[in-house]
C-alpha cells in the first residue's frame, strides 16, 4: 500500500481572469468580478502531497524538510505577492484561473521529486472553492 504526506504553505497573489481573444462584454460575462480590469486579489492556500512507498531505513515517504523548502522556492518565491498576469511569465499567455496556478504548481515541483512518487496539488482559490490536479 502507498503512503500519502501533506505539506500546507499558503501565498497571496493578484490576477485578472481576461481572454485577449474576447470582447470585453463577453469577457465580463464569462469571468464576472475576475475580470476586472485593475485587478483583484486572493489568499490562496496550497496542499502538496506526495504519494508512493516509505523507505524501509528512513521511515520517510519524503523528507519533509526537502519538501518544505522545494514550495518556499519553486512556489512562494515565484508567485507571493506577485500580479501573475504581469509578473509570472507562466501566465503571459495563460489565463490565472486556479485550475492553471495549480498546473503551473504542480509542473514546476515535478521534475524536483523523485520520479518514482506521485505528487498531487490542492489550491484553495477560496475557504469554499479548491481545484486538485492532478485527477486521474
Ligand atoms: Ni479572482
Amino acid at each position: 500500500m502507498k503512503t500519502k504526506v501533506s505539506r500546507r504553505a499558503h501565498f497571496n497573489a493578484a490576477h485578472r481572469l481576461h481572454n485577449p481573444n474576447w470582447t470585453d462584454a463577453r469577457n465580463k460575462e464569462v469571468f464576472g468580478l475576475c475580470n476586472n480590469p485593475n485587478y483583484h486579489g486572493h489568499n490562496y492556500d496550497l496542499i502538496v502531497s506526495v504519494i508512493g512507498e516509505v523507505d524501509a531505513e528512513t521511515g520517510y515517504l519524503m523528507d519533509m524538510k526537502i519538501l518544505k523548502d522545494l514550495i518556499k522556492s519553486e512556489v512562494e518565491n515565484h508567485l507571493d505577492h506577485k500580479n501573475l498576469n504581469k509578473d509570472v511569465v507562466d501566465f503571459s499567455t495563460l489565463i490565472p484561473t486556479a485550475e492553471n496556478i495549480a498546473k503551473v504548481i504542480y509542473d514546476r515541483l515535478r521534475p524536483h521529486i523523485d520520479q518514482s512518487k506521485e505528487i498531487e496539488v490542492v489550491l484553495y482559490e477560496t475557504p469554499r472553492n479548491f481545484v486538485t490536479y492532478p485527477v486521474k
